[in-house]
């Protein structure tokens, strides 16, 4: 293959069929047992975290359909449960490891039942041991690089019904391209085009937990993208924890801006969405790639972090407000319309009350679309989980501050649509009623709409214009398609 390069160990054919060795035997087992019992194995999985997470699962799901298992509806018509885990935050691994607690009663019914833990919370050593001592019914754990093993992990544990642990075993740095996949979503795919983070953000646990930064070919993405798109698919989001460092790592000298326009570039109709950039790193040249490709959403994701440059600092960001606030306005310049959102982190330590106002005075500035606020929580590991801590009611008043700053905002910005007209992809009836359809902007908003019972619009692409506004809704009328 082109493009790859030596740091990064591409999983080779013959590990995959070695897997699909393993997969082939399982699947004869359930088979056996369908005919039997007439009743199919069943898998059902449960996702915490990121989209990367979501992409990791349906990889899961993927490998457990090919080994014959048919998905559960309720975790206890499960014979194999996954519990594809977070660590970015403390709460996201509590609530797994609640969960898991959740399925001991499924596990005493059912001796056979295989529960497996895996994703970026099992890769912490501490964990590991915790797991292991506290929750004896978990058969199997391995992190994030084993994911392709997952068949060759299975039929361990099923011919020896000892509990497996795996790790990373230093294969950090991997890519397994050719592992079956099996998509949640009919309209929209996520496509992952690279793995890990080099950037080390103090107060993150992805860069330890997910290994270097390493780029799939774009040969390899950009074959996946015209498969999805014969199948039918429209809409994709390609995903990196630092999309605007792709490429790096390869030797062919393609870039995130140019492999973006080379996705455009693809035969059909689609939108095409990325997520996340790092400010650092977002180019000039990716604004000109945005705003000359109609198929490139206009939608930027752009984390700030926090709003005092003092904290950025303490934080290992490697920008400056004004300098983000910069990359803002040229955006806005060359795309007007463009959505913008952002993730926050209220509460890093020594953070001051000057410090937080800066960040509320930032969020005033930015005028976001939308923000996803976060708690700052500490990761044993990292270097701000050493540092001087806030306490959490302190945090808390300034999480409620930040809220109320960004829901005023919203408010404005979505009163400010009333009367424009949008492309909007429907993605079906609305959740509460029935006789209503909702979909999307390009940029994320949620647009609800009176449509005619029987009509079915999803997945087509319609023109609205907005007639009412709320914080997170806005509504309007079908102008045709
Ligand atoms: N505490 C709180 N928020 C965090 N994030 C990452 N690590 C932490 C942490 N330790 C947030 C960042 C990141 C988002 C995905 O999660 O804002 O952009
Ligand atoms: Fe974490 Fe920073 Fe990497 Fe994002 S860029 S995954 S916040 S270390």
């Amino acid at each position: 293959m082109k493009n790859e390069t030596k740091k990064t160990r591409y999983i080779t054919e013959e590990e995959l069929s070695v897997q699909r060795g393993y997969t082939e035997q399982i699947a004869a087992w359930n088979a056996v047992h369908r005919e039997e019992t007439g009743i199919s194995r069943k898998y059902y999985i449960q996702t915490f975290g990121c989209q990367q997470n979501e992409a990791d699962s349906e990889r899961l799901a993927g490998m457990a359909a090919e080994m014959g298992y048919e998905s559960a509806e309720t975790p206890a018509d499960a014979d194999l449960i996954l519990i594809n885990t977070c660590a970015v935050r403390e709460h996201a691994e509590e609530r797994a490891l609640s969960i898991t607690g959740q399925f001991k009663h499924l596990k005493e019914k059912n001796p056979d039942l295989v529960i497996g833990i895996c994703g970026c919370m099992v890769s912490q050593e501490t964990r590991k041991e915790r797991i292991k001592k506290s929750y004896p019914y978990v058969s199997v754990l391995f992190g994030t690089s084993m994911l392709y093993r997952l068949p060759e992990i299975l039929y361990t544990y099923l011919n020896g019904k000892k509990r497996l642990f795996y790790l990373d075993a230093g294969d950090a740095g991997n890519i397994a391209e050719g592992v079956p996949v099996r998509r949640g979503d009919k309209k929209q795919a996520w496509v992952s085009i690279m793995y890990g983070c080099n950037n080390f953000c103090s107060y993150c646990i992805v860069p330890y937990v997910r290994g270097r930064e390493r780029s799939r070919t774009p040969e390899a993405i950009l074959d996946e993208i015209r498969c999805l798109i014969a199948e039918g698919y429209r809409e994709f989001t390609l995903l990196g924890q630092n999309v605007n460092s792709y490429g790096r790592d390869l030797t062919g000298g393609m870039d995130f801006p140019d492999l973006l326009a080379a996705v455009c570039a693809l035969d059909r109709d689609f939108r095409v969405h990325f997520m996340t950039s790092h400010p650092k790193d977002a180019t000039e040249k990716l604004m000109d790639v945005m705003a000359a490709n109609p198929k490139a959403a206009k939608h930027f994701h752009l984390p700030l972090q926090s709003g005092s440059d003092r904290v950025l600092a303490a934080m290992n960001r490697r920008y400056t407000v004004s300098h983000y606030l910069g990359i803002l306005d040229d955006m806005r310049k060359k795309m007007p319309d463009i959505t913008v959102t952002t993730d926050i982190i209220v509460g890093f330590p020594g953070e001051t009350e000057e410090e937080f106002a800066e960040t509320l005075a930032a969020v005033e500035r930015a005028r976001y679309d939308q923000i996803f606020t976060f708690i700052y929580s500490p990761r044993t590991g990292t270097p701000a989980a050493e540092m001087e801590q806030l306490p959490e009611e302190v945090k808390q008043n300034r999480m409620a501050r930040l809220l109320e700053t960004q829901n005023r905002i919203m408010l404005e910005k979505n009163r400010a649509c009333i009367g424009k007209t949008y492309s909007i992809l429907v993605e079906g009836q609305s959740r509460g009623d029935k006789t209503m359809y909702a979909g999307r902007t390009e940029g994320g908003k949620l647009v609800h709409f009176p449509a005619d019972e029987g009509l079915t619009l999803t997945g087509k692409v319609v023109n609205v214009k907005i007639t009412d506004a709320e914080t997170y809704n806005l509504w309007g009328e079908v102008l045709g398609e």
